[in-house]
């Protein structure tokens, strides 16, 4: 059986969220279980060239155009990942967009030759796959290529965020050159993502609860009816972490390795990162970090605007904890953090993007915030846990999945949740988290668990595996 992964992002080529990094990470948990699975990624200009070769052209008509496409190789990790050249993609700076607020406006097209790419690559191109594992709205049209060009292959389709779902006007439709079927339209629209539930063979998100949300009107983004229509075969299943990146006995980007043994290295870390952001050395108080994209979905509105002064305001008036946050994203959330970093400065921003501050925040901190609104599964818990930094989060999705509550398990805790994201929770239970700071004994038993719950890749690529054999097995019978 192998696997063809379709994604418009994968780490380290190009990344803007949590996708990117789970792509790769799944396909090399499947290669350790018997189970190839191949990238099919578009070669975006700013991807480095050197390590690949090019293995074939793909050449196809939309609406009358020749699509003069070729697809190049590389091998990481054992992996096969397949970049498909086009100016669509080579000839733009960005991935989605110039920016997370101006996408191009040709996506439709964009994403449509892509995945029009992607069924003719795992029907003709150098290997056959019996199984196309897509993701997210950018591959939502494969069902339907493959379907055109009489593939048997079957496709899963995993939503990593249903709020994305590539909506495009119906003039639009045109341009892709196929007809859209009626699964693809919704009030009026097109609605790619849509159309993947409706086309796929099975559908899977990020975490069991988010599963189940989905299919709730308060988080179904519309899309709820065609979800329950879908339940019997629509499954959540738990994302993994890269256990070679996320590894704080290991990390060349931290400044001093630690383990589970050897705490008193983490504090080193904090150390350090206070002495390089200017924040006052001290260890008596907590430091809490945060590595977001600044958008709504990650709870900021309510973090610095829903009160005055903010609940981040609040937390930093106290003068009892410290804060380092990086993100980029909505100009009004860059705006108010960088005015109020003028004002306290027990406050530290870094304004854009940095795999390195990333992971030493990580190190460095003793908590992690993340109010997010919804998290369909999250990444920055895990590796906050196995980081030993509590995290401090929303119940809800991947977050209530994968932390375990003070007042759950005041034994087994692994962090703090809260049910509603508003500035008097987010306060309530990040002050709580800054008392817990003290009782020392208690910190770090709650550290331990945290850094000893197993985050790897390992049981969810067995939970795919099952989906996977299912749908072979009935390949094998039609
Ligand atoms: P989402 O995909 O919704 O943004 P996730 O928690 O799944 O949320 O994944 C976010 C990923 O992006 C994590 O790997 C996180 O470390 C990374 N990330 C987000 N913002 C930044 C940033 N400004 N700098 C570095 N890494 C970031
Ligand atoms: C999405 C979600 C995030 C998830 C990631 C990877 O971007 O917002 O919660 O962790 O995809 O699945």
């Amino acid at each position: 059986m192998n696997i063809l992964m379709s994604t418009s992002e994968c780490f380290p080529f190009s990344k803007t969220g949590g996708l990117a990094d789970v792509v790769p990470a799944l396909s090399e948990a499947l290669l350790k279980i018997g189970i190839r699975a191949d990238v099919f990624m578009p070669f975006y200009s700013f991807i480095d060239r050197s390590e690949f070769s090019k293995v074939m052209d793909l050449r196809f008509e939309t609406l009358g155009t020749l699509e003069k496409c070729a697809v190049y190789e590389c091998e990481r990790n054992k992996v096969r990942y397949f970049a498909l050249e086009h100016p669509y993609f080579s000839e733009r700076s960005g991935i989605y967009g110039e920016s997370s607020f101006l996408p191009y406006r040709d996506n439709l097209l964009r994403y449509g030759v892509f995945s029009k790419a992607t069924a003719l690559f795992s029907a003709n191109g150098p290997e056959q796959y019996s199984i196309v594992h897509l993701h997210d709205w950018t591959t939502s049209l494969v069902p339907l290529f493959l379907k055109t060009i009489k593939s048997r292959a079957k496709t899963v389709f995993t939503i990593h965020n249903l709020a994305y779902q590539g909506v495009f006007s119906p003039l639009d439709a045109i341009s892709i050159g196929t007809p859209l079927n009626r699964n693809y339209i919704l009030d009026g629209k097109i609605n790619l993502i849509k159309g993947a539930i409706l086309e796929s063979d099975y559908v899977t998100t990020v975490s069991p609860t988010y599963a189940e949300e989905i299919q709730t009107e308060e988080l179904g983004c519309s899309l709820d009816k065609y979800l329950r229509e879908r339940k019997d075969s629509l499954a959540g299943i738990i994302n993994g972490i890269d256990l070679d990146v996320w590894n704080p006995e290991t990390d060349p980007m931290i400044y001093k390795n630690y383990s589970v043994e050897e705490l008193d290295d983490k504090k080193k870390n904090k150390k350090a990162l206070q002495k390089d952001l200017g924040l006052e050395k001290r260890d008596d108080i907590p430091l809490i970090g945060m590595i977001s994209r600044l958008a709504s979905q990650k709870g900021f509105e309510e973090l610095l605007f829903e009160k005055k002064p903010s609940a981040l305001e609040r937390l930093l008036k106290r003068g009892d904890v410290q804060f380092a946050i990086i993100g980029s994203g909505d100009e009004r959330y860059e705006k108010e953090l960088i005015s109020l970093e003028t004002k306290y400065s027990n406050l530290k921003v870094i304004i854009g993007y940095s795999d390195k501050s990333s992971h030493r925040i990580e190190a460095a901190s003793d908590f992690f915030l993340m109010p997010s609104i919804y998290e369909p599964c999250g990444l920055n818990q895990l590796y906050s846990e196995r980081y030993g930094t509590l995290p401090i989060a929303h119940r809800t999705g991947g977050l209530k999945d994968t932390i375990i509550d003070a007042d759950e398990n005041s034994n087994s805790l692994t962090g703090f949740l809260f049910d509603e994201v508003t500035s008097d929770e987010i306060v309530k239970k990040t002050e709580r988290a800054i008392n817990f700071y003290k009782e020392r004994e208690r910190m770090k038993r709650a550290i331990k668990n945290a850094m000893s719950s197993d985050f790897s890749w390992n049981n969810s690529a067995l939970e795919y595996k099952k989906i996977y054999n299912l749908l072979t097995k009935s390949l094998r019978r039609s």
